[in-house]
């Protein structure tokens, strides 16, 4: 989900917020007003280094006492392990990759994907074609092999729409954003609800090297918000789990926000629901059982008008309704007629992604995942079973049963990994938790109560193959006070980001205790004031702030993309970065692709021969007022950028771009 400045819709403020952007916790201190502080302080200090060409300009207030921005890293002349020549970091209304390179089209926001599909016509967009066209906003994708790196599925996950970029006749970002904004009908909801959830298509790469979507698939499949789903695991079935549609409490319609995932060993998608509370309407009501559950989680969020035309997205109608959103979801993606589940044993949060690796010590898969709010945490999943490598069908349901654990990050280097299970510690009836299916409808408020960590904004959490070492991508948090400090978080108004990595004792990913430490604190290492430590070897154009999403190749190198990078004025739009990780070249970073303007940064997937890197193109054309050039809203009919068609009253698309080398070969190497 973008950074955006969008916020909630009565009190018509000049600037928007993404709620993600504020603490929801019970003691966190942070509010709108430090947000737009740390805003405008970085504006200056960006406006005036670009000014007067001298970098070092006064300090913001909030901002950390000039450190050496050089203080981490390698001596000049260490190699790093990536090979390619960097892109300019800047904002265009195109997107570029480094030379030598193709970054091609694989397909865009209302493409076929199911057969009789209806062409495209952005102004006549309908349910019917909707929902048989590519969906809105690509995040997450996996590639499953079918024929090794020539042909396979890619499971798509899409987040969320832009509204105003997907119908005429809104005129800014707040009004697009306001259920009581007349243009938002039903018909447009339901054009929304198609374009969300996910999509599986087949995709052959031909003897020029270029990859198509195979028509007409046997495998393909759209995911909406109207797909019935089953919920499994230690909630299903709970009271707090039943609506009048489904007394059973345990049939849900559709995933909603579903941000990143992962593919499992055993062939699956995991996909995750984020940020679910934009879904649902209000009023509140005072009292209500529920009360606290909503308030932790922003519930209702009211940033679309669905719940205008469907009870279901009614707070008042269905309380219980969002208990059914929040979850990981396992979908089989060569069965296009399976029933996805949303496994409730790994917790209820905003979940960026879930990215697993087998457990060598122990067989068990564990599963990782950030809940992507400032302050708030990290999990892990183990499974109480093992996979089974040779016998697909013995892992059908491993994610129902195993331990959800939270973060705690202490200053002496250690992490210890805290188990949210009904009756230990304080998740007893004394604290409202009845059951283990309590424990896990309100996953967040367990994890206050057993003290974790609460981080700068936790998004994509992934092991790397190679080593085993887990890296956490923290976007970040201008919220945090110079008074609430720590170790693991260690800088106020931190509006660039950081990454952590941990490393679990003997490779054991089941391990109580990890150690962990800071790979490296974003931002522009030029800025003393700024306090990034990027490996000196950083280029001008290598640095980046707001690190989201990450990949790993089958080389064990890691791949960053970021979220925000472009905001409150860097001059750079998001993109994918390749960090160094091990050797003296550690903390070194480079710029490999650039989206075009107001785009995020999303999907990053290797092909197993790392000959092809799929990425997602998410929002392109959004957030106009950060792209200087522009400096107004963007919209439908007066969009910042027409990417990737660039043809007349064609809006932007948000696209999934398949990059490989020019005369084949590894990408990067
Ligand atoms: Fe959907 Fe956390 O980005
Ligand atoms: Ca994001
Ligand atoms: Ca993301
Ligand atoms: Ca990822």
């Amino acid at each position: 989900m973008s950074s955006s400045k969008q916020g909630h819709t009565e009190a018509a403020p000049a600037e928007w917020f993404d709620d993600d952007e504020l603490p929801t916790s019970a003691t966190a201190s942070g509010t709108i007003g430090d947000v737009i502080a740390a805003r405008l302080a970085r504006r200056d200090l960006i406006k005036g280094a670009l000014a007067s060409s001298v970098l070092a300009v006064a300090l913001p207030e909030g901002f950390m006492a000039a450190q050496p921005a050089k203080a981490q890293g390698a001596p000049q002349g260490a190699a790093s392990a990536f090979s390619f020549k960097e892109v300019p970091a800047k904002v265009t209304g195109d997107h570029e990759v480094a030379e030598g390179y193709d970054a091609d089209i694989l397909i865009r926001w209302g493409d076929p994907v199911l057969p009789g599909a209806a062409d495209f016509q952005p102004r006549q967009q309908s349910k019917a074609s909707q929902a048989k066209q590519f969906g809105y906003n690509n995040d997450f994708l996996g590639y499953f092999p079918i024929d090794g790196s020539k042909r396979g599925l890619l499971a798509v996950n899409h987040e969320y729409t832009s509204t105003e970029l997907l119908f005429s006749g809104l005129k800014s970002v707040a009004e697009a954003r306001n259920a009581a904004t007349k243009q938002l009908t039903k018909e447009t909801s339901e054009v929304e609800m198609m374009a969300h959830g996910g999509s599986v298509i087949e995709v052959e790469r031909g003897g020029d090297g270029k990859w198509k979507v195979v028509p007409n698939s046997r495998y393909a499949r759209r995911i909406t918000a109207e797909t019935p789903m089953e919920i499994t695991g230690p909630a299903a079935g709970h009271e707090r789990m039943k609506t009048n549609a489904d007394p059973s409490g345990k049939l849900v319609l559709g995933m909603l926000n579903n941000c990143a995932g992962g593919t499992t060993p055993w062939g699956t998608w995991v996909t995750c629901e984020e940020n679910i509370n934009y879904y649902f309407l209000g009023p509140l009501p005072e009292g209500h059982r529920e009360s606290a559950n909503w308030k932790r989680y922003g519930l209702p969020g009211r940033r679309y008008a669905w719940g205008n035309y469907f009870d279901r997205f009614k707070v008042e109608k269905e309380p219980n309704e969002v208990n059914r959103f929040g979850w990981i979801v396992e979908i089989d993606p060569f069965d296009p007629n399976s029933t996805p589940k949303k496994r409730t044993a790994l917790g209820r949060f905003k979940h960026e992604g879930a990215a697993g690796i087998i457990n060598p010590a122990g067989g068990q898969y564990v599963l990782y995942s950030g809940d992507d709010q400032i302050e708030d945490y990290c999990y892990r999943f183990v499974t109480k079973g093992k996979v089974d490598t040779a016998n697909r069908a013995a892992n059908r349901d491993l994610l129902d049963e195993g331990v959800l654990s939270v973060a705690r990050f202490d200053a002496d280097g250690t992490m210890r990994w805290l188990p949210l299970v009904f009756g230990q510690g304080p998740l007893t009836p004394a604290n409202g938790f009845q059951s283990q299916a309590d424990v896990l409808i309100e996953t967040r408020r367990a994890a206050d109560l057993l003290g974790a960590t609460k981080l700068d904004r936790p998004e994509d959490v992934e092991a790397n193959p190679v080593t085993g070492k887990i890296y956490v991508m923290l976007t970040k948090n201008a919220t945090r006070k110079a008074d609430k400090l720590d170790a693991a978080n260690p800088r106020p108004a931190n509006v660039h980001g950081h990454i952590l990595e941990l490393t679990p004792p003997g490779g054991d990913q089941a391990a109580d205790v990890f150690k962990w430490e800071i790979l490296v604190k974003c931002g522009d290492p030029s800025v003393a004031a700024v306090g990034a430590t990027f490996n000196p070897m950083t280029s001008k154009d290598g640095w980046f702030s707001n690190p989201d999403n990450c990949a790993f190749d089958a080389m064990g190198r890691l791949w960053v993309t970021t979220d925000g990078n472009a905001d409150d004025f860097n001059g750079r739009a998001d993109g994918v970065w390749a960090v160094d990780t091990e050797g003296a070249a550690r903390g070194t970073s480079k710029h490999f692709y650039r989206t075009p303007a107001g785009a995020e940064m999303c999907g990053p997937c290797f092909t197993p021969d790392m000959e092809t890197f799929f990425v997602a193109v998410q929002h392109p054309g959004e957030d106009g007022k950060e792209w200087l050039a522009w400096g107004r809203d963007s919209t439908f009919d007066d969009p910042s950028t027409r990417w990737p068609d660039f043809k007349d009253g064609v809006p932007p698309r948000p696209s999934i771009v398949a990059i490989t080398r020019k005369g084949g070969g590894k990408i990067g190497v």
